[in-house]
């Protein structure tokens, strides 16, 4: 892209756009959400949302949105996602009326040797989480270039310039970038595999807030891209990838990226009141323990909206919700053929109810009990060890246009930063492996303790808890959820849910709401510092060990409401704004 056309991008860009109030981090005073009647992108940066709204401003669909977005989101915050990730997108077609759902996970290498993480008779965790070892095959390229071609209006290269322009002419870093850098560099080991991300943390010294961010090496790698995204699987670009991760302990081969394949899956419907609820299947745990705790609670019979968005019994009832189904995302799930019959069998409806008798407005159980296995009968099993992990490194995006269509999608790169690796090209590599069991006995960085189906083998996709949503009232797309945060993406989205479609919270309420996060193992119940003292204090008078503490993570909305006005809100907890064309 010349720069005379890369300005007068810029100034369209500007031009089109109705962009909501930048949020500042941590709990912003509840505005009223961005409201459009020509669509809306909620991403959880603003820039990348803007870059959306330019595409749907230029007759581009939501999916020309979704995948310009993502894009632009792995240019600005390199911490969270990028074409050196993967991820999963439910699209809606509005004119076909039909429910597309693609999974570009990442996949373990087919020579990755499980014992490689054992040093000295004892798994090494650091292994599955930074270095050669710890990275996927990247399936974002493929992914977003199959959903272009799939359903999309605009060009490919069309999708791609604005990212390629973000990181060749810089941009501001942001306030959550830049303590994302200060978590991080502290703890980079001094190794000159890891040299190159060192220097983009900014050196020395973390980036700081405001400090531009110029990724001038990832400019041309994105502008190959834009030519031909096969550019990222074979060739010059693909030697990088692999040289780089092989000199950093790894063992993926040039075969394993030309070989890579995205998957087009049947998506995983539910109901809730009505409304159908479209989200991910396998490797995704997300979509199951979503469900799953929403077909409970509709089997309760509890009216939790009588007690109100926040209160100790709301609160209370989420959290048994979420034990139940992290329990059985602990047991069961994973990507293997005993682990997809199992998932089917968890949404059962007669489990749904044995499971919703347990659930009590006042009372806990021992941990042991949550969940039970698919056939019915006793749980097994109990908490594990586990801390409750880091921030991670993941983004959600939602996209409704102004036809109707809906995409609703999560990308990784697992812990921030992912892998701690930076090829010649600029592209940060995941560190993916890290979602897989590595010893049933070891705990990952989020503190999950995960089962037998989900063990690092070569082929296989680690269990995910992303949970990309869309809501359909009959064949209208109304309503897009989803987060990022490691296992508190279910929690959250979970939570911004029922917020929305049980509480009647506008989008923006519906994000901004204190939330609590409860993972099963280890049994602890995680409530941000803004939920009221009287509360916490009615959680532990019900049986739960509370642990205030903030909790990193972001969710964005996107609903139409019943007079066909869009609103959309995107997290504060994360820097996020909304934008509309
Ligand atoms: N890497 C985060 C997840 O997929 O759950």
């Amino acid at each position: 892209m010349s720069h005379g056309n890369a300005t007068r991008l810029g100034r369209s860009l500007s031009a089109a756009l109705v962009i909501a109030l930048v949020a500042t981090p941590g709990h912003a005073a509840h505005g009223p959400p961005l409201e459009s009647t020509r669509g809306a992108v909620a991403a959880d940066q603003a820039v990348a949302s803007q870059v959306g709204a330019a595409v749907l401003a230029d007759g581009g669909n939501a999916v020309d949105a979704a995948v310009a977005t993502a894009l632009a989101l792995g240019v600005v915050n390199p911490a969270s996602s990028g074409i050196g990730g993967g991820g999963f997108a439910i699209v809606w077609d509005a004119g076909a009326r039909s429910l597309h759902v693609y999974d570009f996970r990442e996949i373990a290498p087919a020579a990755l040797d499980p014992a490689a993480f054992v040093v000295d008779g004892k798994v090494d965790p650091m292994r599955a989480r930074q270095g050669g070892l710890a990275v996927g095959v990247p399936g974002e390229v493929r992914g977003l270039a199959h959903l272009s071609r799939r359903h999309g209006r605009l060009s490919w290269r069309r999708l791609v310039l604005p990212a390629a322009r973000l990181a060749r002419e810089g941009t501001p870093t942001s306030w959550f970038l830049a303590q994302a850098a200060a978590a991080s560099l502290p703890r980079l080991p001094d190794e000159a595999s890891f040299a190159p991300l060192r220097a983009l943390l900014g050196g020395d010294r973390a980036r700081t807030r405001g400090q531009r961010l110029h990724r001038p090496a990832l400019a041309a790698t994105l502008l190959a891209i834009a030519r031909d995204p096969e550019a990222f699987y074979r060739g010059p670009l693909a030697e990088d990838l692999v040289a780089t991760v092989r000199a950093a302990g790894g063992v993926m081969t040039a075969e394993d990226l030309a070989g890579y394949q995205v998957v087009e899956r049947a998506a995983l419907v539910g109901t809730w009141r009505g409304l159908r609820v479209a989200t991910m299947p396998l490797p995704s745990s997300g979509g199951i323990v979503l469900l799953e705790a929403l077909g409970i609670l509709e089997r309760t019979g509890l009216e939790l909206a009588r007690h109100g968005a926040g209160s100790a019994a709301a609160l209370h009832v989420i959290a048994e919700l979420l034990k139940h189904g992290m329990a059985d995302r602990s047991r069961l799930l994973g990507d293997s053929d005993g682990a997809r019959a199992a998932a089917a069998a968890l949404l059962d409806d007669v489990r749904l109810r044995r499971l919703a008798a347990r659930v009590r407005l006042e009372g806990t159980a021992p941990a042991a009990s949550y969940g039970e296995s698919p056939g019915g009968g006793g749980a097994g099993g109990g908490g594990g060890a586990g801390g409750g992990g880091g921030p991670g490194g993941t983004s959600h995006l939602c996209v409704i246009d102004g036809e109707g269509n809906a995409v609703a999608l999560t990308t990784t790169v697992n812990l921030y930063f992912g892998a701690k690796l930076v090829t010649a090209g600029g592209v940060v590599l995941n560190d993916e492996i890290d979602d897989f069991t590595i010893d049933p006995a070891v705990a990952n960085a989020f503190g999950l303790t995960q089962g037998a189906a989900n063990l690092v083998a070569p082929g296989k996709r680690p269990l995910s808890s992303m949970t990309p949503v869309l809501v359909l009232d009959g064949d209208r797309a109304v309503g897009c959820v989803g987060g990022s945060g490691g296992p508190r993406i279910i929690s959250n989205t979970l939570q911004a849910f029922l917020n929305v479609w049980l509480f009647g919270l506008d989008a923006r309420a519906a994000v901004e709401a204190p939330r609590l996060h409860h993972q099963w193992s280890p049994d602890k119940l995680q409530v941000e510092p803004e939920v009221a003292p009287e509360v916490r204090a009615a959680l532990a008078a019900r049986g739960h060990q509370v642990e205030v503490t903030p909790l990193p993570s972001a969710v964005q909305v996107v609903r139409v409401r019943p007079d066909g006005v869009i609103e959309a809100a995107s997290d504060p907890r994360k820097d996020g704004a909304p934008a509309a064309p």
